[in-house]
């Protein structure tokens, strides 16, 4: 199959990466029904590039049509894969045609995620020229960590700031200890892809534990891997010759899923969250607990039940199993709409309350001196012209317009589609009423 089909897949769905296309919520409607949740964003942008260390056909289940994921297979594209779809959840990737260890095209440079063509090319090519990466602008998001595991590793690393890139080399690629200063997820990620080729064992100590180390670790075994430890702080990864194409499922974003239970909980209503993994929502779930919600869990659901009338909570980010960062930004609109006075504190990014300006223009009573944020719940926020200053910043805004008095206009959700899949679908069937306008076409 071709890639003109897999174009046309994400076009269907992701029209507004291109256009200017705003979200009109009117809001103030009870959510009900269920919701089923699209693979993770941040594992599969971990497990297409660990699909290009092999030759060989990969596939890819329960793949988000996300505007991440398309920039992927621009990428891949155009250093000689090819990816196809089978059917709207699931990839082929073709590596054997890679031939080329340049990654520094537009695409590359749009995510965040494009960090880990670094590693994965270092493995298959002992080569890597990738561009400098692009995605959420929350404060100073450094790659140093991820340079000095490379480097440990026995790569040759040139910065050139000037044009945005990075060039790796190495001669060998040899295992050795590495001992991560903060338990970065994308640095673990990073030396993990390397170290599955390198000669000899890896060891990473104070790995980062999030689902996704786990998902993309297990995907490299089934390659022929030999990772052992994902998901404690200490991965051992005996270095292997060679690794195979394999299939594999994306586990379910665990993100997606606390943005509809969080909406759930704020709008009222009783929604459950099917296709998730419960383990993974016990932070939130204390929380909406704590906050009023009733939560009935199953093996692969979660049900909220909230009649809309919140307490205050205070929550502090913490990397995994703590409360996720990512998740923050909806929760401060859980908060904004609690009896009471809640705290709010970031501890993993030195800048993400960006947003909290817009949440002002609806009404919301929020403070923020550094990295804590104090919120005294309001009885109403009342719609009006918002837009999203980030990916996660855009999902509350989307939680706060269903809940909001009158419309709510988001701008920038070009940030929403690169993560979750099809937003506005999903939250029609739970009955808000919201719909994507092409402003070009007004
Ligand atoms: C990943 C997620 C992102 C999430 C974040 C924290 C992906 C693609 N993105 O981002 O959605 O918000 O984890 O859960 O998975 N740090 C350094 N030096 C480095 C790398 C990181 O100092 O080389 C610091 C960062 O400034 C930050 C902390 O480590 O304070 C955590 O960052 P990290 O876990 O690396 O985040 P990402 O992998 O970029």
């Amino acid at each position: 199959m071709s890639t003109q089909r897999s174009t046309n897949i994400f076009d269907i769905y992701l029209k507004g990466v291109c256009v200017l296309e705003r979200l009109y919520i009117r809001g103030q409607r009870r959510l009900n029904g269920e919701v089923s949740i699209s693979g993770a964003k941040n594992a599969v942008v971990a497990i297409i590039p660990a699909a290009i260390m092999a030759e060989g056909v990969s596939v890819i289940e329960n793949l988000p049509r996300i505007a991440d994921v398309k920039s992927y297979v621009n990428t891949l594209t155009g250093i000689g894969a090819q990816c196809s779809f089978t059917d709207e959840q699931t990839m082929r990737i073709d590596a054997t045609g890679i031939n080329d260890y340049h990654a520094d095209s537009d695409d590359v440079r749009k995510m965040r995620a494009s960090y880990y063509l670094m590693g994965a090319l270092l493995a298959r090519f002992k080569k890597a020229v990738v561009a400098l990466p692009g995605g959420c602008n929350f404060g100073s998001r450094p790659i140093d960590l991820h340079l000095s595991g490379l480097k440990a590793l026995g790569a040759r690393i040139k910065e050139d700031h000037t044009n945005g890139i990075i060039s790796l080399e190495a001669d060998r690629l040899i295992g050795t200890s590495i001992f991560l200063d903060t338990a970065s997820v994308g640095a673990t990620i990073n030396i993990m892809l390397a170290a599955t080729l390198a000669e000899g064992t890896t060891i990473i100590e104070n790995a980062a534990k999030e689902p996704h180390i786990v998902d993309t670790a297990n995907f490299l075994n089934m390659m022929g891997a030999k990772v052992k430890g994902a998901g404690t702080d200490v991965i051992r990864i005996t270095g292997v010759e060679k690794l195979h194409s394999a299939q594999y499922m994306i586990i379910p974003d665990q993100i997606e899923a606390g943005t509809y239970m969080i909406a759930a909980a704020v709008c009222g209503g009783d929604v459950t969250v099917r296709n998730l993994i419960p383990k993974h929502m016990d932070s939130l779930t204390v929380k909406l607990k704590d906050a009023g919600c009733k939560i009935i869990e199953g093996d692969d659901y979660i049900r909220v039940v909230s009649d809309g009338n919140l307490k205050a909570i205070n929550v502090k980010t913490m990397a995994y199993p703590g409360f996720p960062t990512d998740l923050q930004p909806q929760m401060a609109v859980l908060q904004c709409k609690a009896n009471g006075t809640s705290t709010l504190i970031e501890n993993v990014w030195e800048n993400r309350f960006q947003y909290v300006n817009e949440l002002r223009k609806l009404g919301c009573d929020i403070t923020v001196d550094g990295r804590k944020a104090v919120i005294l719940g309001v009885p109403v926020l009342i719609g009006t012209d918002v837009v999203a200053t980030d990916l996660r910043a855009g999902a509350a805004m989307v939680i706060a317009g269903l809940c909001a008095m009158g419309e709510t206009r988001i701008g920038n959700v070009r940030f929403i589609d690169r993560g979750y899949e099809r937003i506005e679908y999903k939250l029609k069937n739970l009955g808000a009423d919201i719909e994507r306008v092409n402003e070009d076409a007004k």
